[in-house]
């Protein structure tokens, strides 16, 4: 099976698991990237079976608007009842690495909000050790300098995303050579960070459920 073919089935595996959970008033939240995309699609499916969604970027909100679903903001929206979404990096204790798409500030925000967060990837993106992906961390444009000297204390290396602005108006540092083998304490230092607006370690809060789409059909961790 291909990796776009993973993609899919993880996407509709999240589909079946959701679909069930899901009233005429529930908000469905929606993540960000290729994975996330083919969710969309299936979600297009059942939109008569929910009120609206909220979306962790521009582009999931044109491609769910371009797909007849109700996009709502997230003041407005009061409980979401799921969020789901992909990531660059899971560990067995479903803490991710996300915002390979530079997303993450929003992405976690609607992952905080919901009741449930369900997490959907190919089998590449499982590690024992979150880190060998670059750790995205978006950071107020004035602060890069400051946070970027407290990255490297961290033990990181840096490196600024360029010619990319997020959504927010920020910008964002892909940090290297990180070995996480503490995701909650990283969490918790790089928040600390003058300047830093969000890292993408989700660890403090994990993925409640990680659909994983393997050679051999879907694994759910939960
Ligand atoms: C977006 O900012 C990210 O957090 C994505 O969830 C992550 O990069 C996964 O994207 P793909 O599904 O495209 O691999």
């Amino acid at each position: 099976m291909a990796q776009d073919e993973r993609k899919r089935s993880a996407a509709a595996a999240a589909l079946a698991y959701i679909e069930p959970r899901l009233t005429t008033k529930s908000i469905v939240g929606v993540g960000t990237g290729s994975t996330t995309n083919y969710f969309v699609d299936a979600l297009a499916r059942i939109k008569h079976k929910f009120d609206a969604a909220v979306a962790s970027s521009e582009a999931t909100a044109e491609r769910l608007m371009g797909h007849g679903i109700v996009v709502v903001d997230l003041n407005a929206a009061g409980e979401v009842s799921v969020y789901v979404d992909g990531a660059d990096e899971v560990n067995p204790a479903k803490q991710l690495i996300k915002g390979g798409g530079g997303a993450l500030t929003r992405e976690k925000i609607i992952a905080a909000s919901a009741d449930e967060f369900v997490c959907i990837v190919d089998r590449s993106k499982m590690v024992n050790v979150l880190g060998a992906f670059p750790l995205p961390v978006e950071v107020v444009p004035m602060a890069r300098g400051l946070a970027a000297r407290a990255l490297v204390g961290l033990g990181g290396v840096p490196e600024l995303r360029e010619g990319f602005v997020t959504d927010n108006g920020n910008i964002i540092l892909d940090v290297h050579e990180l070995r996480i083998s503490d995701p909650v304490t990283l969490e918790t230092a790089i928040n600390n960070i003058v300047g830093v607006v969000c890292s993408g370690v989700f660890a403090a809060q994990a993925a409640d459920v990680v659909f994983v789409a393997g050679e051999n059909g879907i694994q759910l961790l939960q």
